[in-house]
């Protein structure tokens, strides 16, 4: 497994989405080992109650309301937190998906299309540009991207979420090998269906489905040791990648199948 060569994932971690799922759990992981945190969201009442919890198992926490699709807000925000405090582990991790992410079979309406690319790629980029000129002139820092294993592999429910998330994999290989001679640090996430408010929107049953605080400690596990990406759960993770060097007719086969073992739509 390849490996950044970024400091320790201690310090100042701020997370994106942190209002609910996957990122409130990460902001628990880490304000449990008292960490710094930065707590971005939409939702000043659920952002506050996170961050309430956060502060309760011992974080030192501040959050901030931002869009992630509006670029100049992202900018300012992230350049006054990281005046405040370095920040040394950025995690872009909010985006749409769920039952919101579902096609219909004619394909997705484009406003809808618009907006699951909006936030779950430009929204990423807007959340890592402004801080990337800071790390590299640091010369320290460690990027998380949230993708999905939706990202290997194209659902035939969800084209455009997959192609978001694809996005998003493919801009971190990049921004890895772009980063690694600065000491910058990135890792991939990918995950199956993790336990939060987006997967339990799908009318569908969620194979090997993934406690969030399950996911939240192997993605910190996965920073703690400079993983270049982590998939999880390994069956679905496996049958993700398989589809790559299967023949496409079998490929195809093989994820019709799979996601239609629990399509209850
Ligand atoms: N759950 C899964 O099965 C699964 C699987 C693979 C990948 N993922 C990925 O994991 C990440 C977290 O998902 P989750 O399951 O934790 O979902 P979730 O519970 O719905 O949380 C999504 C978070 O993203 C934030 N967000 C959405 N749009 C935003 C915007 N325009 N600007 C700022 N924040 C925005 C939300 O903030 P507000 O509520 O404050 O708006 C919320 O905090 C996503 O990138 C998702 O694609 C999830």
């Amino acid at each position: 497994m390849q490996r950044a060569c970024s400091p320790a994932p201690d310090g100042h971690i701020l997370i994106t989405g942190a209002s609910s799922g996957l990122g409130a759990a990460l902001a628990e992981y880490y304000a449990a080992r008292h960490m710094q945190l930065s707590l971005l969201g939409r939702d000043r009442s659920r952002l506050g109650s996170v961050a309430a919890s956060c502060t309760s198992l011992g974080g030192r926490v501040t959050t901030d309301l931002c869009d992630v699709r509006d670029a100049e807000a992202m900018g300012a925000t992230l350049a006054a937190i990281d005046d405040r405090a370095a920040v040394t582990v950025l995690i872009a991790n909010a985006g749409i998906g769920g039952n919101a992410a579902l096609s219909p079979a004619t394909g997705e309406l484009r406003e809808a299309a618009h907006d699951l690319v909006e936030t779950n790629f430009l929204g990423l980029i807007n959340t890592v540009s402004p801080m990337l000129p800071r790390f590299v002139k640091r010369r320290f820092g460690h990027v998380v991207l949230i993708s999905s294993l939706a990202g290997y592999s194209g659902l035939p429910q969800a084209p455009i979420y997959s192609a978001s998330k694809a996005a998003v994999r493919i801009y971190g290989q990049g921004l890895r090998r772009m980063l690694r001679p600065a000491g910058v640090g990135v890792t991939i996430v990918c995950p199956g269906f993790i336990d939060t408010p987006m997967s339990a929107s799908l009318p569908m049953s969620r194979p090997f489905l993934v406690p969030r605080d399950e996911a939240a400690r192997r993605v910190a596990k996965a920073i703690e040791r400079r993983a270049a990406e982590v998939a999880f759960p390994w069956p679905l993770a496996l049958a993700s990648r398989l589809d790559r060097w299967l023949p496409h007719a079998v490929g195809d086969r093989l994820m019709s199948a799979l996601t239609s073992l629990g399509d209850r739509r």
